[in-house]
């Protein structure tokens, strides 16, 4: 047996072709254009990398992107001052501060500042706390795009096992929360979990989020399981050349689960697709407008 391959950049497509759709609805009936601030401090590459991927996706989806450069030597002071400034813009409806921040600023009081409303990356205390009581908040993308992928490939996920490896506060608690929302049967592993190969092998759906080259192995899956794959993992072979991995071994993995995203192509291309959902949830919910069906 051969798994499905979910075509993730595909499903991003999709995913922005709809927002796009969406924002010309606004703009025309509304005369409201949704609009996204991101902000990155200093320069480290892979995050320059995304900020630019964000910044043309959100222009190519018909929205206006703002885009904020600040030094690495930038106090936590400015960085919160730059943050309530976006909170007060009316033309701004999503703020994304690009993490990691450097060491000398306290992430938590930056995410802690930024407009829930606004928070399109779902990270705030209040957005989490709503994910985890049922209410309506913001979710953060990466778990809630790969719930998206899981509901197009299994439908109803009621009843089924799922084990979430990985308790990040980006992607491993929300998407068991997600998970959990679905009446899925959840469990979280982690790196001090005993007996993995056990715990996974029991997963109808494995979402693997724990930034370990390969570490859950193909043999541990049960047959016909939905695997998604969150990791990015960079790293260097035989020849000396790079190359990326998830943390799923994806070459045996392919032979048991009965679906499975790959690294790259799989869970990375939805993450902005949902960033641009995402501001365009929370423009309409500012504006008091029910969001195009
Ligand atoms: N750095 C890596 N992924 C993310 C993300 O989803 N949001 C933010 N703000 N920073 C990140």
């Amino acid at each position: 047996m051969t798994a499905t391959i979910i075509d993730g950049k595909a499903f991003a497509a999709h995913l922005k072709e709809d927002v796009a759709r969406k924002v010309a609805i606004l703009k025309k009936d509304h005369n409201l254009t949704p609009g996204l601030a991101v902000v990155l401090v200093g320069e480290d590459p892979a995050s320059q990398v995304y900020v630019r991927n964000k910044n043309k996706s959100t222009v190519a989806a018909g929205m206006k992107s703002f885009e904020f450069l600040m030094e690495d030597t930038v106090s936590e002071a400015e960085l919160i001052e730059k943050v309530k400034e976006l909170n007060n813009d009316p033309s701004v409806h999503g703020i994304l501060v690009q993490l990691p921040l450097p060491k000398h600023i306290n992430e938590a009081a930056v995410i802690e500042t930024i407009s829930p409303e606004k928070d399109v990356d779902g990270f705030h205390v209040i957005n989490s706390g709503l994910l985890a009581t049922g209410g309506k908040g913001m979710v953060p993308c990466t778990p809630l795009g790969c719930l998206m992928m899981l509901k197009d490939v299994l439908g109803n996920l009621s009843g089924l096992d799922a084990v979430v490896v990985g308790r990040s506060n980006i992607v491993g608690k929300p998407m068991a929360q997600l998970l959990l929302n679905e009446s899925c049967t959840v469990t979280i592993a982690h790196s001090r979990t005993k007996n993995l190969p056990e715990v996974v092998g029991r997963a109808d759906i494995v979402v693997a989020a724990v930034g370990v080259p390969e570490l859950v192995k193909g043999d541990w899956i049960k047959k016909g399981a939905t695997v998604i794959d969150v990791g990015i993992n960079r790293i260097e072979k035989d020849d000396g050349k790079t190359k990326l991995v998830g943390d799923v071994e994806f070459a045996s993995a392919v032979n048991r689960a009965g679906a499975i995203t790959p690294v790259p192509g799989g869970v990375g291309p939805m993450t902005i697709a949902v960033l641009l959902q995402n501001t365009v949830t929370a423009a309409c919910r500012q504006n008091g407008i029910d969001e195009p069906a």
